[in-house]
């Protein structure tokens, strides 16, 4: 269900959710203490939005951006460029279900929303081990709860319609990708991990939104639209369609009660 909006999304959810970002990576800096960090391996890094909390966390270190995906790293590397950081990102074009990892050692890497699309995270993990320095951290961030933007009675259709439009995106991200709901923690032990802290971070940008905000509430219920919405009921499907109108009187951008509410759950492991 990614169309050609995820690439912008994964930016829109860098910016609008930066401060959680920063949150982030100050949490994995508290654990790493005062050991230097040079070499940084992102696992499935998108359009960058990790790569690039890291390296202004991280102002020592290069980031070694993996992603099976050319058109994300073309993307990664110009933006890169654009913040004159072009010589401390090396982007490597990798299938990490297929492929050896990047070769390490790494002082920290990193794997956000990426785990639970691989085939194989036993695989990745095991590589994972001696690809990291001694001492070496890894941390591992994904969805608790993907974001929902709209109150419940929006005052259109039936009440409830975001929470349906994410109970069919929930089931069908589940058939795509099974370990979605992976308990990670057993995953991370069962494959040589020890987890040193386990926490959620939630996300509460109230209303009103800024224009980026409600530009990604926009992108990410068009992909939900594009995902599920053969699975809607045809109510709900117009009720979206009127939000997503680009002009019309119900659209997204017209209305003051957008907010956006997420959580993100993750760890940091180091191998045992
Ligand atoms: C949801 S995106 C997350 C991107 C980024 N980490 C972020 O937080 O914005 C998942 C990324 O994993 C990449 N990916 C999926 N399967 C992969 C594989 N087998 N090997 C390498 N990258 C993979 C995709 O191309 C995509 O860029």
């Amino acid at each position: 269900m990614d169309g050609g909006y995820l690439a912008e999304m994964l930016d829109l959810d860098g910016e609008v959710l930066a401060d959680h970002l920063s949150a982030v990576t100050e949490w994995i800096a508290g654990h790493l203490g005062d050991r230097s960090v040079h070499r940084i391996l992102d696992l499935g890094a998108g359009t960058g939005t990790g790569t690039f909390a890291l390296l202004s966390r991280f102002d020592q270190a290069q980031v070694t951006a993996a992603d099976a995906s050319a058109s994300m790293l073309e993307h990664l590397t110009d933006r890169a460029f654009d913040r004159g950081l072009g010589a401390r990102v090396r982007p490597r074009q990798v299938d990490l279900d297929a492929q050896d990892l990047p070769a390490g050692p790494f002082d920290l890497a990193w794997a956000s929303a990426s785990m639970h699309h691989m085939t194989q995270p036993e695989k990745v993990l095991a590589e994972l081990r001696t690809a990291l320095a001694p001492e070496g951290l890894f941390a591992m961030i994904e969805f608790e709860t993907f974001p929902r933007f709209l109150p419940d009675d929006i005052g259109l259709g039936t009440p409830g319609l975001e929470e349906r439009c994410n109970a069919v995106a929930d089931r069908m991200r589940e058939e795509h990708h099974p370990t979605v709901n992976s308990d990670w923690s057993t995953r991370l032990s069962e494959n040589g991990f020890v987890v040193r802290e386990e926490r959620t971070f939630g996300i509460d940008l109230p209303a009103p939104l800024s224009t980026v905000a409600v530009r990604y509430a926009r992108i990410t219920l068009s992909r939900l639209r594009e995902g599920a919405g053969e699975e809607l009921s045809a109510e709900d499907r117009a009720t979206l369609d009127a939000l997503l109108s680009e002009h019309g009187p119900d659209r997204l951008e017209a209305r003051a009660d957008l907010s956006v509410r997420s959580a993100r759950r993750a760890w940091i492991a180091s191998p045992a």
